[in-house]
């Protein structure tokens, strides 16, 4: 599905792009898919479109090279794409230091408070460079935006830009849309206020700023009412899975091939499955735990049950992201080594990035555990259903915004307790009949209400020019 009625000047703002540029070996540069779900599914709903420009950071040599010579095709008929060159010290003060060594865990609520945060002269000196990565995507968006166009801004990374667009463009219509939660009241005051302060009124300049969930929208008014900034119009607008691009990767050979694989690796066992970045967020130590419980306290499933882990490594620049990726391999390795027998290896831990290989095993689960401590949305969530093929349960955290619509079909679990997380997986197991596979067509009908396009549409639909015009 396309967007049909979108205004032709639309400006998309984000980090992360739908593709990288790879530098050819005649000197050209050839755009490919870049990493990350969302903006490969965005810019699919958005190509064979009228004209729209996406503006993002230049992540390697190749994007830097391209970004010198403006705005150019992205691959995708009727979108362009902007580069952003940053000086690299800019980028890492912006995109490690501040969004995802501290944004990141405050609006998560992953700080382990007696130790961290700390801020210091040298933290305040990286939000400088935060402040001047946006003031470089604020001068491209104003660079590119025709007069009167739209500007959607995504993400945590880009919060300063309303207040920027309303001084720099008035004329614009500008939305953001946090594809993270929001902080409660007590995690955003661990910030430096005068961060909190700038951070808030920037947000405060967009027309709008959407979230997933109404969880995320009220946590973002209370902290701007608290704060005393003024509270922008808010929405909540959840993001569905990218049906066209799912079902045109699960009929490739490619995943028939990862399908007959990974059903050999099985052999006639069921699949507990999980997919997922190796993301403190995602809550893997725990969903290894609840796992080793379920071992221990119902022999029923020693032999049985295979627990395939997907998780590719992320944000490996950031020591907690290595700390972690060894510490939930070592535990994976523990509960092996404490079940495993003659032609069973219970958890099978696979970090290969392949996609085809994801939407074969997401299609092929019996249970799919997405446990994250908090979670914006969590499109596995609903990929997993959209993709299923065995009337697979879903065993889902009350934390992801996924919950709010899927509540109904799901095994809900609280993410901090294993006890009840082993139970789920256990029920979800044993669940069978016409109740399993009534359950698992409604929850594929929940799953896919809401697809990318729409959200887009709607997103785009309450964008307005600082003063409130549409
Ligand atoms: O889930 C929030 C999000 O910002 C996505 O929009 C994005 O895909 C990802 O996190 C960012 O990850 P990375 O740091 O790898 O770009």
């Amino acid at each position: 599905m396309r967007v049909s009625s979108f205004p032709a000047d639309l400006v998309v703002a984000s980090n992360r792009g739908p593709v990288s540029l790879v530098a050819e070996p005649d000197g050209s540069l050839t755009p490919r898919p870049g990493g990350g779900g969302l903006a490969p599914s965005l810019a699919a709903a958005l190509a064979g479109t009228s004209a729209a420009t996406w503006v993002a950071a230049a992540l390697n040599d190749a994007d830097r090279q391209g970004a010198a010579g403006g705005s150019m095709a992205s691959g995708q008929a009727g979108l362009l794409l902007r580069l952003v060159a940053l000086e690299p010290d800019v980028l890492t003060a912006a995109y490690d230091v501040v969004a995802n060594a501290v944004l990141w865990f405050v609006y998560h609520g992953l700080f382990d408070a007696p130790r961290r945060p700390v801020f210091d002269s040298a933290w305040l000196r990286a939000w400088e460079g935060f402040r001047a990565y946006n003031r470089a995507f604020a001068d491209a968006v104003a660079e590119v935006a025709a007069p009167g166009g739209v500007a959607l801004v995504n993400d945590y990374h880009l919060p300063l830009l309303g207040a920027m667009l309303a001084a720099d463009r008035p004329d614009l219509r500008t939305v953001h849309f946090s594809h993270t939660p929001f902080a409660s009241v007590e995690e955003l005051a661990m910030l430096p206020h005068a961060a909190a302060r700038e951070l808030l009124e920037g947000m405060a300049g967009f027309g709008a700023c959407g979230f997933h969930s109404a969880r995320w929208e009220r946590a973002f008014r209370r902290c701007a009412s608290e704060a005393g900034s003024s509270v922008p119009e808010t929405f909540v607008a959840p993001l569905g899975p990218d049906l066209a691009r799912l079902e045109q990767v699960a009929a490739t050979p490619e995943c028939s091939e990862r399908r007959r694989r990974l059903q050999e690796r099985l052999g006639g066992r069921r699949l507990l499955l999980r997919s997922d970045r190796i993301e403190l967020s995602k809550n893997l130590l725990r969903g290894l735990r609840a796992f080793d419980l379920l071992l221990a306290e119902r022999p029923q499933w020693r032999g049985s049950v295979v627990h395939v882990i997907r998780a590719y490594a992320s944000r490996e620049a950031l020591p907690e992201y290595l700390a972690y990726r060894s510490e939930v391999e070592h535990l994976a390795a523990l509960v092996n080594e404490r079940w495993s027998k003659r032609g069973y290896e219970p958890v099978i831990f696979d970090v290969e990035d392949d996609f085809a290989s994801t939407v074969a095993a997401l299609g092929s689960y019996d249970v799919l555990l997405v446990n994250p401590v908090r979670d914006g949305m969590n499109l596995v969530a609903k990929e997993g259903p959209t993709l299923n093929e065995h009337d697979g349960m879903l065993v889902l955290s009350e934390q992801a915004g996924a919950y709010d619509e899927l509540a109904s079909e799901a095994f809900g679990i609280n993410p901090f307790d294993i006890s009840d997380t082993s139970r789920a997986l256990h029920e979800a197991l044993v669940l069978s009949g016409t109740a399993r596979s009534g359950r698992a067509a409604r929850l594929r009908a929940l799953a896919v209400a809401h697809p990318t396009a729409e959200w887009l549409q709607s997103v785009i639909s309450h964008a307005r020019a600082p003063g409130g015009r549409r």
